[in-house]
């Protein structure tokens, strides 16, 4: 039976990554993706138009995957509060009308969740810790981790929590590591927050990860981040220290300074030793994850 591959969302962040992880694999006969508001930037696999607030349905039959890794998604917070309506449909509606195909038709699924689940209470939470959200993107991929435990029958999935992810954008949006390294090399202010904990990775890193659970038989839930704390202003100074540059133009700011519209927890940093003792894959440092980036 031929291993066809789909990614949900190839043109964003994590699905570019992982579509350039597919692709360098060579373990699969068909590489597939979806995009919607932006032009692919990879051609030697086959992509499909989506509007998720659509059935997916005839996209799905089309493609006839064996394997789905889901990513597409609207995944700004405060996008997701000043278009809910949007959101629930994207996030939450034409992922159940897919987690129902992979069930029925036995395809394994990787669901790409988030630590916004979490009320950052009380930080280094496990797979155990009860989800709590403080805004509506949290509820949308909450809703879909209940979904997933209902309608699964086969075990055949996977909910990956992944924490914040960094690395260069691989398509046409900058995302907040570009501005950061664009604000360093610019000399240009950036404010970061310095009260709010993540547990961040390096996106491609968690790409590796991903293509790794998705070859493997590992099922159910596994947070998928970093090994460390930390908050964007730190991340920000060790970017700096890094490509020594000077960091004066960083500022720290607390999150009651800026307003904002979704509300945004403080420690939602990942316990993350089930992955490490679950995946293969080397899951990297900050230090080592910025290494990486500059390697290349
Ligand atoms: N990045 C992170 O730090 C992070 C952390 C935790 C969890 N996650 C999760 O990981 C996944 C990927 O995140 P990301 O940062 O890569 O997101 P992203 O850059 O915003 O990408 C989202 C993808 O969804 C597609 N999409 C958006 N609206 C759509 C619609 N109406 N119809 C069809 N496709 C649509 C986008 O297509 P176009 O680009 O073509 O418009 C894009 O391919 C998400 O599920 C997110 O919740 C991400």
């Amino acid at each position: 039976m031929p291993q066809i591959l789909l990614i949900t969302g190839g043109t964003g962040n994590l699905g570019s990554h992982l579509v350039r992880t597919a692709q360098k694999s060579g373990k699969w006969d068909e590489v597939h993706s979806t995009y919607h508001a932006l032009n692919p930037n990879f051609h030697k696999i086959f992509w499909h138009f989506t509007d998720a607030r659509n059935s997916v349905l005839p996209m799905l039959t089309r493609i006839n995957p064996t394997c789905i890794i889901h990513t597409m998604a609207l995944s700004s917070p405060d996008e997701c509060e000043k278009r809910k309506l949007d959101a629930w449909q994207i996030n939450v509606q034409a992922t159940s009308e897919i987690i129902t195909y992979a069930n029925l038709n036995a395809v394994r699924f990787i669901y790409t969740s988030t630590d916004l689940v979490f009320d950052g209470v009380k930080g280094d939470y496990s797979e155990e810790d009860k989800a709590c959200p403080v805004n509506f993107y949290g509820d949308t991929k909450l809703e879909v981790e209940n979904d997933i435990l209902e309608k699964f029958t086969t075990a055949n999935y996977v909910t990956a929590r992944l924490g914040l992810l960094y690395g260069f954008n691989l398509n046409q949006r900058l995302n907040f590591f570009d501005t950061i390294y664009n604000g360093l090399r610019n000399q240009d202010s950036v404010k970061l927050f310095k009260d709010q904990f993540r547990s961040m990775m390096n996106i491609s890193n968690a790409a590796e990860c991903l293509m790794e659970l998705a070859s493997n038989t590992y099922q159910g839930m596994i947070h998928l981040a970093g090994p460390e704390r930390i908050s964007r202003y730190d991340f920000g100074l060790r970017l700096a220290h890094h490509l020594k540059l000077p960091a004066a133009t960083i500022a720290g700011i607390k999150t009651d300074e800026m307003q904002s519209i979704s509300k945004r927890p403080k420690d939602v940093s990942l316990n993350v030793n089930l992955a490490l003792k679950t995946l293969k894959t080397p899951i990297q440092s900050v230090d080592e994850g910025i290494r990486s980036i500059f390697s290349l």
